[in-house]
């Protein structure tokens, strides 16, 4: 029997929790955690995720400041705006939208996030306490398919985990904590010879390439169990990077798309977000 990974049910779970930490921080700090939310441009894709971000954000507790720009902000005006957020003590984390309009330099603007405020977990800093396996903030992604993983309680020591797709945002990071956690990591990327004899290797198949329907049955071993990160739009509705109908009967547990990883990635914002804010909040009582 195929299980399928029910990440709505699991992003509950984690929202309950964290609400109950978000209430206990105000009443000990007198203070509410706050996340401020940017997004330029007016992508509606990105539009719909900020929205469900804050309302996740808005279900827990957590006060969003949200700064919607038009798509002709300059570089500069937004390095301005992520100054104030670094500055300003009622903002615990900050989320930039990505993509950003092409003329903004996305490396810029995420690395002068503060570290301690990068909920995402996209700057250098929370990336190489990610590969030093030291003490940070985990990029969201990767992280909601490793709590993912784990509730489901599939074995990830001694197994070959192949990951496709190698962007700094999952493929990378996602490599990284599988590796922590002590499989075999292949990464695949789009200059991987056969890919299918490749995935067909894995005892845990991740898959973020952005392409709809790129894993079918021919990439699966019997057993494997396959997390479809992918999130495209297809004319009837979201489709994933695998091919769910072909690959189910063979997996031992798969995520559906829609809710599987991407439900878990905006619980991981708000997990990270608490984080943020607690760590912000015995720090200042140390000082
Ligand atoms: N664009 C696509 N995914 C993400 C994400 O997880 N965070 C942000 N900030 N932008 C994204």
């Amino acid at each position: 029997m195929t299980r399928i990974i029910d990440g709505n049910s699991l992003a509950a779970i984690v929202r309950e929790q964290a609400a109950i930490q978000v209430q206990e921080f105000e009443q000990q700090t007198g203070t509410t955690i706050g996340l401020a939310v940017v997004l330029v441009g007016d992508d509606p894709a990105s539009a719909v995720y900020v929205r469900m971000k804050e309302s996740d954000c808005a279900q827990v507790g957590i006060r969003t400041f949200d700064h919607r720009l038009p798509a002709d902000t300059s570089q500069a005006e937004l390095l301005d705006l992520i100054d104030c957020l670094n500055a300003d003590s009622a903002v615990h984390g900050i989320l930039v939208q990505l993509p950003l309009p092409d003329h903004c330099d996305e490396e810029e603007i995420i690395a002068r996030i503060l570290p301690e405020k990068d909920v995402d977990g996209f700057t250098a800093t929370s990336l190489g306490l990610t590969i030093r396996g030291q003490d940070g903030i985990r990029a969201c992604t990767p992280l909601g398919v490793m709590r993912m993983l784990d509730y489901y309680g599939i074995d990830i020591e001694g197994k070959h985990a192949v990951v496709v797709g190698r962007s700094t945002i999952v493929g990378k990071p996602q490599s990284l904590l599988l590796l922590a956690a002590n499989a075999t990591v292949t990464v695949c990327h789009s200059y991987t010879q056969d890919l299918p004899s490749v995935c067909r290797q894995a005892d845990i198949l991740v898959v973020a390439a952005g392409s709809a329907k790129l894993i079918d049955k021919s990439c699966i071993k019997c057993g494997a169990v396959v997390i479809d990160v992918g999130i495209n739009r297809g004319e009837d509705g979201l489709i994933g990077d695998v091919d769910f109908e072909s690959v189910a009967p063979l997996a031992s547990a798969i995520t559906p798309v829609p809710g599987g990883v991407g439900p878990m990635t905006r619980a991981m914002l708000v997990e990270n977000t608490v984080q943020a804010a607690l760590k912000a909040g015995s720090l200042r009582q140390n000082t």
